[in-house]
């Protein structure tokens, strides 16, 4: 039986799935592991479970025992993990695409709906009784009839123009190439992100995280948007420059931003805090008991492909 290192807790029927397949080491108390420790841990193994609070740096692949041939990521992002440096080690990388797509797209709305109709300060006003209705009380923005901008329109992208369209939203899209007809389901495509934010009145960040999107939105770029234009993200913190986002909030060159994710996880950059037009969430776009099992029982199958073939068709390096 293969033994495999999960570096965090599980939901139960995950762990008791993983233990009737591989010897598995627990992490019960859900500790976050250093990297010393989890180089330690994961002596004796032959793969790891990982999650995104892991930082599988180069440092960290390089001191790994050579015993380790697989890390399977728990989540469909995987930049926690030096790709190049696993590779270099002929250690497989693996992610749990597709099983969190409708959950991500959720938040994504949830993300567009908080931001455009005030929720931060309705939540406030409502729990400390201090408010009295008035025709022109917390007047937000309408979805029906905006331009929704996706950035990224990938499976989640998809799943959230499908979504938006419901609420009556005409989408644009920008994305490395444009997509054939049965994908793009009408959408319009722009070929760079000026033309594509020149006519996002509400953006939806759905892109992965990669030297070309990080930074993308930034003093430079937040100037092509319309004034007033709602910015959302529930794909990764990186692609956002705080200093320059919170420069435009505050000169109300943007109206509201929503995120779900966000640079240096959990601490949040305190130029946000007192802000009220800013709806954010932590990182919790796949956290559905439905999609976390899907992901978890990926990840978990991920490793027996691997083992019982030599492959997997969700490797990424
Ligand atoms: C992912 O899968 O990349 C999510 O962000 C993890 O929750």
């Amino acid at each position: 039986m293969k033994k495999i290192l999960i570096t965090r807790r599980l939901l139960k029927s995950n762990e008791e799935k993983v233990l009737k397949i591989f010897k598995a080491n627990l992490n019960s108390n859900d500790e976050l592991y250093s990297q010393q420790k989890l180089i330690e841990l994961s002596k004796g193994c032959d793969g790891i479970l990982t999650s995104i609070t892991d930082q599988i740096n180069e440092e960290t692949i390089n001191r790994l025992p050579d015993t380790i041939k697989i890390i399977s990521n728990f989540a469909v992002g995987f930049g926690n993990i030096d790709l190049q440096a696993a590779k270099k080690k002929d250690i497989a990388i693996t992610n749990t695409p597709d099983v969190l797509t409708d959950a991500t797209a959720e938040i994504a709305m949830l993300l567009i709906l908080g931001a455009a109709r005030r929720a931060s300060e309705g939540i406030e006003y409502a729990k400390n009784s201090s408010w009295k209705w008035s025709a022109d009380f917390l007047i937000g923005k309408q979805l029906t009839g905006a331009r929704l901008g996706i950035l990224g329109m990938g499976r989640v992208g998809r799943a959230v123009a499908k979504l938006a369209k419901a609420f009556g939203m005409i989408i644009h899209y920008h994305n490395r190439s444009k997509l054939s007809p049965e994908l793009e389901q009408g959408a319009i495509y722009h070929d760079s992100i000026k033309s594509l934010f020149s006519v996002s009145d509400i953006l939806s960040i759905n892109c992965p995280a990669t030297k070309d999107t990080i930074n993308i939105i930034n003093k430079d770029s937040l100037e092509y948007f319309p004034t007033g234009a709602i910015i959302t993200n529930s794909a990764r913190g990186d692609m956002i420059e705080d200093e320059a986002m919170i420069n435009a909030l505050n000169k109300k060159k943007i109206y509201a931003l929503g995120l779900d994710v966000y640079k240096n996880e959990p601490k949040l950059n305190p130029g946000y805090l007192n802000m009220k037009n800013v709806f954010i969430l932590p990182h919790i776009g796949s956290a559905t008991k439905e999609t976390r099992t899907a992901m978890a029982n990926l990840a978990i199958d991920n490793l027996d492909e691997f083992f019982k073939t030599g492959n997997c068709r969700n490797k990424v390096n």
